[in-house]
């Protein structure tokens, strides 16, 4: 017998209560392990959401361990991809960028409440997805005899899921569409460069990347879509207006118009973003 308030063992646990936990925990490893675990329960029914839950936002959020020191931007240097050590810096650059998608796509789902369960599955599958690139980089770092916390990072991704905190709308224009959109534009002048270079290793786990986040990014298009059909506004407009209230990273190219094309970006704004690519630029 179950007595009302006790929780029945074969009950499904909440999974943005889960996703909550697993954004405060600190280990990367832990971390990885249960994003991709909390997305494996709700694929096979064991956690199922609630999206009407309310969740209070508990202190020391995102969960991340002691090192990388977060350092401003412009302390972080540029190292020549030639050299082992160089690439060693590139790939925790981009450990640390997975590290912080874990935990863009995980407050995406215990942060905003109401939206269709799908939406909180998909956000899931990207956690999932983030912690296995998270995998794969740190693994190949180990290969240079380096690990996660080596080099200093700097802290512009989770800013902006700090500044978009109260707004699902925004928060999909200016993280998926906006932030995870420029992967896409950086991802093939990198992998010519490790190929170049001759890591060839290296160079497959950013295809596996690409080929993933083309996917983010369409999820985040989807979401955004559907939030401005339900608001009844346009789409393309939306996106400049609120690209302008948030500050965020003004576009520039080159951009890799066939992956956008791909993750859902509309000819319009493909065009808009071809017409950035011709105008010579004043924010240098
Ligand atoms: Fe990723
Ligand atoms: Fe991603």
């Amino acid at each position: 017998m179950h007595s009302p308030d006790s929780p029945r063992s074969d009950a499904p646990i909440c999974a943005r209560t889960e996703a909550l936990a697993v954004l405060g925990e600190r280990v990367p490893a832990t971390k990885v392990a249960a994003a991709q675990a909390l997305y494996a329960r709700v694929q096979g029914g064991t956690s199922a959401v609630s999206p009407g839950r309310v969740l209070d936002e508990p202190a020391g959020l995102p969960g991340r361990p002691a090192r990388p020191e977060l350092v401003e931007p412009r302390k972080l240097g540029r190292r020549s991809m030639q050299s082992p050590e160089g690439r060693a810096v590139l790939l925790h650059a981009l450990a640390h960028i997975e590290f912080n998608a874990i935990n863009l796509a995980l407050d995406a789902v215990w942060r905003f409440g109401g939206m269709p369960e799908a939406f909180y599955v998909d956000w899931m599958k990207v956690a999932s997805e983030e912690a296995h690139h998270f995998s794969l980089l740190s693994a190949r770092l180990a290969e240079f005899g380096h690990a996660y916390g080596d080099f200093p990072a700097h802290d512009g991704l989770w800013d902006m899921c700090e500044r978009t905190r109260g707004d699902v709308l925004a928060r999909m224009a200016l993280v998926p569409r906006t932030l995870e959109a420029r992967g896409l534009d950086a991802s093939p002048p990198i992998r010519a460069r490790l190929q170049q270079a001759g890591d060839h290793a290296s160079a497959a786990i950013l295809d596996v990347i690409l080929r993933d986040e083309i996917g983010h990014v369409l999820i985040g298009n989807r979401w955004f879509r559907h939030l401005c059909d339900e608001a009844g506004v346009d789409a393309h407009q939306t996106y400049l207006r609120l690209s302008d209230d948030y500050r965020a990273p003004k576009l520039r190219g080159p951009f890799n118009f066939e992956a956008r094309r791909s993750a859902g970006f509309e000819e319009e704004e493909l065009a808009a973003l071809a017409g950035l690519e011709t105008q010579p630029r004043i924010d240098d």
